[in-house]
């Protein structure tokens, strides 16, 4: 069995952030979103993956390398354009072959692992298994329909879902998957949807069983998924202080201190999760915060939030809540005169102030 991992997709709904970096390479608990895919996979006993790439090809190729970091064996594919994600199964034909493979949309977080569904399809060897999961919106996912333990339907986010079980982006597949890719035609969105191929293996009288998790899964695709996804994830870990913890400063609850990062006169309060090389000096980080490499932060507050690396955050009066800080950004006050809020901010950036 072979993995295939969805990487292209340009990330609109997370912009600016992805103007500059992969929507997979975006950390949740400073662990990119993808790595979390990478390890489900090798924990299911799959080793072979291909990685289905696009407009951001460089930056995933050299995250990942050729996989050895987590015993697997990876390769690229190259998709020219996102023409949807039957289209990238059609793309990755050669490195399939016939061969029965777990599919994996990148931008997926499953907090349990793909586990269960892997050994579920080794053992009952279905056409397809589709993970599904209830959710309070079908209507932005594609959504499916039982009958008998049966997928019976498939639509691709519906006006008026027939069920709250949305399709998760895992799924199982044997050869019979490529058939459909090419039996289908794009959808209003211009794309060839998987969810339509599966459709079409049903209509064919191929088995697709339904897998339902009840664990937590996330489409990290927008901003509040991704800050839940980091509350979800740092509520998991064990804390560990290896940097440097000054006794003028205090931590409590699950905290990790990465090592090389400090934390001088500051409270961090978990969970909470600091960065190689991070300064934490006359601060209060507040629970639901990972705050990834090389960042400083003095005289000021956050919680909820995400910063990525390089970024600084400097005598701030009020707390920042709520907020995914990209790289290399720098939020500080402004001593120039006359007093004025002065900006320099990227396209689709949002700002919010007292
Ligand atoms: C895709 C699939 C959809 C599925 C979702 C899960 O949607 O088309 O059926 O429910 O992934 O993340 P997209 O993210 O392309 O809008």
């Amino acid at each position: 069995m072979k993995a295939l991992i969805l990487c292209g997709g340009s990330g609109t709904r997370l912009r600016p952030i992805t103007h500059t970096m992969a929507k997979q390479l975006v950390p949740i608990a400073n662990k990119p979103v993808l790595f979390y895919g990478l390890e489900a996979i090798k924990e299911a006993g799959v080793e072979d993956v291909g990685i289905v790439v696009g407009e951001t090809a460089k930056e995933i190729i050299q995250a990942v390398g050729d996989g050895s970091p987590w015993g697997l064996r990876v390769e690229y594919i190259h998709q020219e354009q996102p023409l949807g994600l039957a289209h990238a199964v059609l793309t990755a034909e050669d490195y399939l072959g016939t061969d029965e493979f777990v599919m994996y949309l990148g931008d997926n977080l499953i907090k349990d692992g793909i586990k269960g569904l892997v050994d579920e399809f080794r053992q009952n060897k279905p056409n397809s298994q589709i993970l599904l999961a209830r959710v309070p919106e079908p209507q932005r996912f594609g959504v499916a329909e039982l009958a008998g333990g049966k997928v019976v339907r498939l639509v691709e986010k519906p006006e008026k879902p027939a069920s709250d079980l949305a399709l998760v982006g895992v799924y199982m597949f044997d050869g019979n998957i490529m058939d459909a890719c090419k039996a289908i035609k794009p959808s209003s969105r211009g794309e060839l949807e998987i969810t339509d191929a599966i459709q079409w293996l049903i209509d064919q009288g191929r088995v697709v069983d339904p897998h339902i998790i009840g664990g937590w899964w996330k489409d990290t695709g927008r901003l509040d998924d991704m800050l839940e996804a980091n509350r979800i994830m740092l509520e998991t870990m064990e804390p560990r202080v290896e940097g440097h913890v000054d006794s003028e400063s205090r931590t409590e609850g699950m905290v990790v201190i990465e090592k090389g990062a400090e934390v001088i006169c500051s409270t961090i309060r978990g969970p909470a999760i600091i960065g190689e090389g991070t300064k934490i000096v006359n601060s209060y980080v507040g629970p639901y915060t990972s705050i990834y490499f090389d960042v400083t932060i003095t005289g000021s507050e956050i919680e909820h939030s995400i910063i990525l690396e390089k970024s600084s955050v400097t005598d701030i009066p009020g707390r920042i809540e709520d907020s995914l800080i990209g790289q290399n950004v720098e939020v500080g006050r402004s001593p120039l005169k006359p007093n004025a809020y002065r900006f320099m901010l990227g396209d689709n950036s949002r700002v919010g102030i007292l």
